[in-house]
């Protein structure tokens, strides 16, 4: 009897201990998991195709000007995008103009715009003015490519690959049909939370307190 008390508080003991050690890889999975940052079009305009104005200068001003914003919604993790690639499509599959973005920072619970004009040489022109002209739309592709590391606290997290993209309509107002931004989406299953990455810590974390066993 005396024998299996004393297993029994041992018992009592190591499970309160895998309770702890639980709660704790808990706790760590919880403030370390990370999220993608969002991407988004706020604005796309192409000049020649707003049939308002049928100057031959804005018809023959070949320019997109596209506002796209970032932004970091973790509250306690900063990002870091290495250079991002922002690749513009016409009929989704036609590459007519490419940009890149510069690598940056980003501190927690922050975003930020990127504005700027991009030269649509490839553009079969007369076809879009026709199409919106119809009362149809012009159809564009943006595909955003990059690499992001997370800031935690005072170390980084591996680099992975963020590809994102959304498709653009734009009416005879040259803008938009959607007044409201652009959320860019992966191809695949959202991946945008990447619980996983913190993988690798919570084993050897898991086998560390095994091993404490
Ligand atoms: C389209 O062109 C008209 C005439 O120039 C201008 O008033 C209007 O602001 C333009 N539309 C946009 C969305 O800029
Ligand atoms: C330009 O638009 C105005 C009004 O929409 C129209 O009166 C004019 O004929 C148009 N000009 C051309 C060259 O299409
Ligand atoms: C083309 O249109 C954009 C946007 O309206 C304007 O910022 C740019 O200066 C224009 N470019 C030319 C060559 O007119
Ligand atoms: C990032 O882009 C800039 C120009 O936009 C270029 O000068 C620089 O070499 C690029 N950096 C990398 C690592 O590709
Ligand atoms: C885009 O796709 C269409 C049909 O899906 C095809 O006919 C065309 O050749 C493609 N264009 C390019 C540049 O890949
Ligand atoms: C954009 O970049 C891709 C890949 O580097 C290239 O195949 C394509 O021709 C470029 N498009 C333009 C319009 O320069
Ligand atoms: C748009 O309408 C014009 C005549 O108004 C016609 O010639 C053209 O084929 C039409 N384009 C499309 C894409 O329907
Ligand atoms: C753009 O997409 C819309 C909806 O998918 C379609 O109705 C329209 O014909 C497309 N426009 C062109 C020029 O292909
Ligand atoms: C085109 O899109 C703009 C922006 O969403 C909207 O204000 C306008 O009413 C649309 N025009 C047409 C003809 O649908």
């Amino acid at each position: 009897m005396a024998e299996d008390g004393g297993s029994g508080g041992c018992g009592r003991c190591c499970c309160s201990f895998i309770f702890t050690s639980g709660l704790t890889a808990l706790f760590m999975w919880l403030s370390l998991r990370t999220s993608n940052p969002t991407c988004s079009i706020q604005d796309f305009y192409v000049p020649a195709l707003n049939t308002t104005d049928n100057s031959t200068s804005t018809r023959n001003n070949h320019t997109i000007s596209f506002d796209l914003k970032l932004d970091n919604g973790m509250k306690d993790k900063g990002v870091r995008y290495s250079n991002i690639s922002l690749a513009f499509y016409y009929n989704s599959n036609l590459s007519i103009a490419n940009y890149t973005v510069r690598g940056f920072y980003q501190g927690h619970n922050k975003n930020t715009h990127r504005r700027d004009l991009v030269e649509a040489r490839e553009l079969p022109w007369p076809a879009a003015i026709d199409a919106v002209s119809n009362r149809s739309t012009a159809n564009f592709t943006v595909k955003l490519a990059t690499k992001v590391k997370f800031k935690i606290m005072f170390w980084y997290t591996k680099r992975h690959s963020l590809e994102v993209r959304g498709d653009v309509q734009v009416n005879d107002s040259g803008k938009k049909v959607n007044r409201k931004g652009l959320k860019l989406k992966s191809g695949a299953p959202d991946p945008g939370r990447n619980s996983m990455r913190v993988g690798p810590a919570f084993v050897i974390f898991t086998c560390f307190i095994n091993l404490l066993l």
